[in-house]
């Protein structure tokens, strides 16, 4: 679910004589295609703004990473188990180099280290960072623009942090949900109600539900390859289609009747008591004969006692089997 990697999202088949089965080259050419990322990503911001490497400054600007771990040590050694210097080969093994992120480091290796001369994202407008990052990783996050997250000021390292992760995956800052417990704090209290998604648990993550890096949907919320919502990517028995459908489950989703993160109630429903929620609905059950007087009302036997098959069902129009 969670392995589609930036390398693989690059348009390469812009690269020019890319052979898809011949990994090799492609690992080869990718040095290539990393410094023309920018021509060949997905519109993304414009890179005029950056000093990092985006129109290719004159190479005698760039220094290396050998010359920078002369002044910082401590970064360059743990660079070297970052997924940036471990993954890709490129110009000799040396993989994506400190000046791939920070621009060219000449002017400030000569000044000394000069802070001015140096691009360092921490200090830098969060449309400059994605920019910065988005010059490679535009191929798997095109939407972040338009994202809740872009549109509220945070940057990649807002939840990232290159040289100083704290998690143990994707280079996070902390591992979720601490990490976005850190701002929806709200949603802590959610998901500790009486029933909730197992989410503190680790069994779903929260990202399971939403791509924090954009999406189509309202919410963050990713959807399924079918179009359906992505709940059903986990509850297949209740995906259908079904010969007979419940008409509010596709028309206006799961939410409809359930909570996404947590409950009061059982069965994570937006009501305590099942009848009640039906009758939101189906106000004149009770007045007909097939129910009786008094069935409709919510202390009779629940709804889901006859109609079991609530989600919808091949058998019987009213989901009785
Ligand atoms: C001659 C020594 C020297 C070399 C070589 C050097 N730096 Fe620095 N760098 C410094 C010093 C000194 C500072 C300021 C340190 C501080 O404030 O803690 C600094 C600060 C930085 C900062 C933070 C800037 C800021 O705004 O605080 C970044 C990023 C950086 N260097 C990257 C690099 C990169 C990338 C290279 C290689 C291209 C490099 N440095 C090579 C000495 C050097
Ligand atoms: C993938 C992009 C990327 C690469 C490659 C990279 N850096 Fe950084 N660097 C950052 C970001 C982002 C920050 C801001 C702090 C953070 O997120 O960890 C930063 C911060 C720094 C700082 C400021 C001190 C600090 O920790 O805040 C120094 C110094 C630095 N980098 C040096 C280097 C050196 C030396 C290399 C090569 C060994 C390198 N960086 C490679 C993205 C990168
Ligand atoms: C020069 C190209 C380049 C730039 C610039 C760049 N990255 Fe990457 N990034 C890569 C490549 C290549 C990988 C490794 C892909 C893989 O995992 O196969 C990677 C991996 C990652 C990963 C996944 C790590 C993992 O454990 O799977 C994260 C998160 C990430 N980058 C964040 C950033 C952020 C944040 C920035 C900007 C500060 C940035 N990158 C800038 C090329 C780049
Ligand atoms: C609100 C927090 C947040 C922001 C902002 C954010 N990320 Fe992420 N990122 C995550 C989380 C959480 C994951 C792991 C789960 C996932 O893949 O969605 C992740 C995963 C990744 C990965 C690993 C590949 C993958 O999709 O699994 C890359 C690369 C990455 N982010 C790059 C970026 C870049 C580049 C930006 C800025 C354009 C960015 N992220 C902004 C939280 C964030
Ligand atoms: C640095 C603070 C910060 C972190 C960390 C963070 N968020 Fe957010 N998030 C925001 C802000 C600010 C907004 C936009 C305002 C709002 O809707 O609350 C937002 C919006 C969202 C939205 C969209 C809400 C809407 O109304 O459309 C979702 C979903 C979301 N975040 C999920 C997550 C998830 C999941 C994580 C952890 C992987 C996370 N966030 C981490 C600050 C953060
Ligand atoms: C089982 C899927 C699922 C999981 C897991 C999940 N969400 Fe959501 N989330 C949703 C859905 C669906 C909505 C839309 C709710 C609506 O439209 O009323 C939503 C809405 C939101 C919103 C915006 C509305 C609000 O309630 O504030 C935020 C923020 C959010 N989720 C953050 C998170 C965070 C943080 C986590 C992890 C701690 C998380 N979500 C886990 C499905 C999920
Ligand atoms: C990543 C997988 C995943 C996704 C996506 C997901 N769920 Fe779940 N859901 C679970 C797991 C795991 C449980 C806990 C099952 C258990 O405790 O037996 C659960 C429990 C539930 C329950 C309670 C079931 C019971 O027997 O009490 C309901 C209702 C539910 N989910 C509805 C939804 C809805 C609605 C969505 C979309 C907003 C959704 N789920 C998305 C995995 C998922
Ligand atoms: C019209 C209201 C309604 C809609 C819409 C709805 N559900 Fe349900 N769902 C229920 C009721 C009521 C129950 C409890 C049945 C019971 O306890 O007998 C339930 C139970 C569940 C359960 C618990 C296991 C089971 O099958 O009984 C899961 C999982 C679930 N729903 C997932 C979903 C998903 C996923 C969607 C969207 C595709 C969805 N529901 C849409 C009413 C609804
Ligand atoms: C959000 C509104 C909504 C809720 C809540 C809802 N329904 Fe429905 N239900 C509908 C609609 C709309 C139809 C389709 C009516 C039609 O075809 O005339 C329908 C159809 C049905 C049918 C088939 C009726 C027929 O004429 O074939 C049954 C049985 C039914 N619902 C039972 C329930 C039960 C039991 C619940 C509670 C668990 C429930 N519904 C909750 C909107 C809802
Ligand atoms: C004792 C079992 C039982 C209970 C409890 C029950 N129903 Fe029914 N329901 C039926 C039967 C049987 C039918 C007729 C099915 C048919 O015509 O094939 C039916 C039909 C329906 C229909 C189709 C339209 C109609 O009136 O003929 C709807 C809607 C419906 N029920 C909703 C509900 C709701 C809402 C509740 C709870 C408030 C409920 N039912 C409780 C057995 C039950």
């Amino acid at each position: 679910m969670h392995t589609k990697r930036p390398v693989t999202r690059l348009p390469i088949d812009a690269v020019p004589g890319f052979l898809p089965d011949l990994r090799a080259i492609w690992i080869l050419l990718l040095g290539a295609g990393i410094l023309c990322a920018s021509a060949l990503a997905a519109p993304g911001p414009k890179p005029q703004a950056l000093k990092a490497p985006a129109k290719a400054p004159a190479a005698s600007d760039f220094v290396g990473p050998e010359t920078c771990a002369t002044c910082h040590e401590a970064v360059a050694k743990g660079f070297a188990n970052n997924p940036h210097s471990k993954m890709v080969l490129m110009h000799g093994d040396k993989g994506i180099t400190c000046e791939n992120c920070h621009g060219p480091g000449k002017a400030h290796v000569e000044g000394g280290g000069d802070v001015t001369k140096i691009f360092n994202p921490a200090k830098a407008p969060a449309q400059q960072v994605v920019a910065t990052c988005e010059k490679c990783h535009a191929g798997t996050h095109p939407n972040f623009d338009r994202s809740p997250h872009a549109k509220a000021g945070l940057s990649c390292i807002s939840c990232h942090s290159v040289h100083q992760s704290k998690a143990n995956t994707k280079l996070l800052k902390a591992s979720q949900p601490a990490l976005c417990y850190q701002c929806h704090t709200d949603l802590k209290a959610q998901l500790h109600m009486p029933f909730h998604h197992p989410v503190n648990e680790g069994v779903v993550s929260c990202s399971d539900c939403h791509d924090v890096h954009g999406t189509f949907q309202p919410n963050n919320l990713r959807n399924t390859a079918d179009q359906n919502m992505i709940c059903v990517k986990c509850h297949t028995d209740v995906r259908g289609p079904f010969v007979y459908e419940h008409m509010p489950v596709k028309a206006e989703g799961c939410l409809a009747c359930h909570s996404p993160h947590g409950s009061q109630n059982a069965r994570l429903l937006n009501m305590p008591n099942i009848n009640v929620l039906c009758n939101q609905c189906h106000s004149a059950v009770g007045a007909d004969t097939v129910h009786g007087q008094g069935q409709g009302s919510s202390d009779s036997v629940p709804c889901t006692s006859c109609h079991t098959y609530i989600h919808g069902s091949n058998i019987n129009p009213a989901f009785l089997r």
